[in-house]
């Protein structure tokens, strides 16, 4: 049962680590920017809840440069192999010039095909929306961010988008079973396949024919052209249930998806393949705060908590759902008693709003 609001846990911590708990290896990429700092405040909370995680921390993008290391250490890639799971925070992308995202070469490497980024009301959130309630499907290995680009002569770029059957039917396939564990339904399929006949044209086909053919007549599927779509979700974003979008689409509207329910800080998600999964906000390195101490933790933390439900359902890894429901329980308290960063119209930093949540647990 839930304590009441501000109230100190039910049991005192040095009583709860007599419990035996098996814990479970699970990789932790900190990332750059404002990710040490909301990565700290995650770790904080997981051992505040006794999550029964070991953190193997591992290093990615400017943070293993820093510390000499490779852009893309083979370390990290290895150590996610592994442990199958990993949290990670934001690596910055310079723009227009220098390295390819290590974000994506992680997604790619590890063929982490599917990105889900639910977007849904928090409570004492004030947005123009009230219970929005919706996902943010994304084909997250080809589309134009496989970033092929050619500088044909000076002044002009060719930038290729590469759609596969193969791919947009896995990810159909999975969004489709995505939609079925979740009990969500319907898929919508936003595409320009009136304009990227060939490509988009493929995309849709192939979703459209995994619903006919993969026996999901109990998930509704429709689709809709991709800027009068646009139009509707700010119109009304409760005429949609779940969104299978290619990787750049995808990219936009889940940006776009976070600002209805308070923006960047609140919005979590995660890149998953057949047999690993990174779950990362969908925020970046935020570099225009990072350092200040200021930065909303909450993105972060609701991926973790996605991660922790993850490794439960598909890991069978003991006391993880457990876990996940004390800190989701215990992040939605505070945010009902106001307690919150400044993102989201609170006065609180990351380590108040880190401490609110402790003190909820
Ligand atoms: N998965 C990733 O690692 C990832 C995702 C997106 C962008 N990036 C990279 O991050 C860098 C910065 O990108 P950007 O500025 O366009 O986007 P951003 O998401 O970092 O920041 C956009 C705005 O949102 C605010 N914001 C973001 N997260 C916040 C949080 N947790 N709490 C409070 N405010 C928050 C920032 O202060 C900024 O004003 C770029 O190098 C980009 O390539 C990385």
């Amino acid at each position: 049962m839930l304590a009441a609001p501000g109230a100190r846990r039910a049991i005192p911590q040095e009583n709860r680590r007599k419990v035996t708990v098996t814990t479970h290896k699970t990789v932790l990429i900190p990332g750059d920017g404002i990710g040490p700092e909301v990565a700290d405040a995650v770790r904080e909370i997981f051992e505040a809840a006794d999550a029964p995680i070991e953190w193997e921390v591992h290093h990615a993008g400017l943070a293993a440069v820093d510390a000499g290391d490779e852009l893309l250490p083979p370390a990290t890639l290895d150590a996610v192999r592994e442990h199958r799971v990993a949290l990670k925070g934001p690596c910055t992308t310079p723009v227009g010039k220098g390295f390819r995202s290590v974000n994506v070469q992680l997604r790619k490497e590890l063929d982490l095909y599917a990105s889900v980024r639910p977007v849904r009301t928090l409570p004492g959130i004030e947005t123009r929306y009230s219970d929005v309630d919706l996902v943010v499907l994304r084909e997250n290995t080809e589309g134009l961010y496989a970033g092929i680009e050619n500088e044909v002569t000076p002044g002009v770029v060719t930038s290729i988008k590469v759609v596969t059957e193969r791919a947009s039917k896995r990810f159909a396939k999975w969004g489709f079973e995505y939609c079925r564990l979740r009990g969500r339904e319907r898929i919508t399929a936003m595409h320009k396949a009136n304009i990227m006949k060939l490509g988009d044209g493929l995309f849709i086909r192939s979703a459209r024919q995994v619903h006919e053919e993969g026996g999901y007549g109990d998930v509704a599927y429709d689709e809709m052209i991709i800027d009068a779509g646009a139009m509707r979700l700010v119109q009304n974003p409760h005429d949609f249930d779940v969104l299978l979008l290619q990787n750049l689409y995808g990219d936009v509207f889940s940006d776009l998806c976070a600002g209805f329910i308070g923006g960047l800080g609140v919005a979590p998600g995660a890149n998953i393949g057949d047999d690993r999964a990174i779950f990362e906000a969908v925020h970046g390195s935020a570099p225009d705060i990072a350092g200040k101490g200021i930065a909303n933790p909450l993105s972060l933390l609701m991926s973790g908590v996605m991660m922790l439900q993850h490794m439960g359902e598909k890991l069978g890894a003991a006391g993880c759902k457990e876990a996940a429901a004390m800190i989701e329980a215990a992040y939605e308290r505070a945010l009902s008693d106001g307690q919150k960063t400044g993102d989201i119209g609170g006065s609180l930093n990351t380590a108040g709003f880190t401490k609110a949540v402790i003190e909820r647990l």
